[in-house]
């Protein structure tokens, strides 16, 4: 069952989202060489208890951190730590949950740091724009792998893969709630989207194989490859045209 939200609930849930934007975009600035991973989560953790959020991430199955920092060939899931500096030429992936009230956001985004590689630079604008490409789907009366294949044909027609072992979901009263949301898949099929359903999409785009595993760490995915990956994400209602994004910083006047 897909659960579908009343207006009153979504705005609980754009109140949760918009923090994690906020957070997401301090922490995009705060991203500088020679820094580590772990002063990232401290920069997260400080925003969020100012603001008395709850980071959702901590603790959630064990996880040990409020942000998951993932750099190069990690694909998502990476766990901040002292001993992890960020060096010119990494692209970082940083994704933030939060939950106020019993409400729930998610977003990721990955930035490049320093010289970084135009092909790795061509990597994040693809992973980027089939996130966008995937919203656009995400409209009542289209069919859930509508918004997956989006994805998926963005980032193959490039070359790339996309990572079969996570995907988006389903988010709202909880972190994960259902349905599935798979970076691939057949368009036409899949459940029928209805106005007010609330999904959290989260395109993984690699450079090279799909393949993933999983470190010693028991969170942290690699590609198999060692090649770079991307990680996208927007906390999204769907709307009767297309999806509309939650996870935007408040607007301020
Ligand atoms: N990356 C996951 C998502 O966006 C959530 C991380 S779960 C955690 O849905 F336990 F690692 F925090
Ligand atoms: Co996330
Ligand atoms: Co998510």
């Amino acid at each position: 069952m897909i659960k579908t939200y009343n207006e009153t609930e979504i705005k609980k849930i754009r109140t949760a989202c918009e923090v994690a934007a906020e957070c997401l975009a301090l922490l995009k600035n705060s991203v500088q060489p020679g820094m580590t991973t772990e002063e990232l989560d401290m920069i997260a953790m400080n925003f969020l208890s100012e603001r008395r959020v709850r980071p959702a991430f901590l603790g959630y199955r064990g996880y040990p951190k409020a942000l998951c920092v993932s750099i190069n060939e990690e694909v998502v899931h990476g766990i901040p730590s002292k001993n992890r500096v960020i060096r010119s030429g990494d692209i970082v992936s940083l994704d933030i949950g939060t939950e106020i009230d019993g409400y729930y956001g998610d977003t990721a985004t990955t930035v490049p740091v320093g010289n970084v590689d135009n092909s790795i630079k061509e990597l994040i604008a693809t992973g980027s724009f089939s996130l966008e490409q995937a919203i656009e789907k995400a409209a009542a009366g289209n069919r859930l792998y509508d918004v997956s294949s989006a994805v998926q044909e963005i980032a193959e027609k490039k070359g790339y893969s996309v990572v079969r072992e996570f995907v988006g979901h389903g988010i709202g009263s909880k972190l994960h709630e259902e349905p599935q949301i798979p970076n691939f898949g057949t368009p036409g099929t899949g459940p029928i989207l209805e106005e007010g359903m609330v999904f959290a999409i989260e395109p993984m785009v690699n450079m090279g194989t799909f393949k993933i595993e999983v470190l010693e760490d028991n969170w942290t995915a690699v590609t198999m490859d060692g090649k770079p990956s991307v990680h996208f994400e927007h906390t999204v209602v769907v709307r009767k045209n297309k999806g509309e994004i939650l996870t935007w910083p408040k607007k301020r006047d």
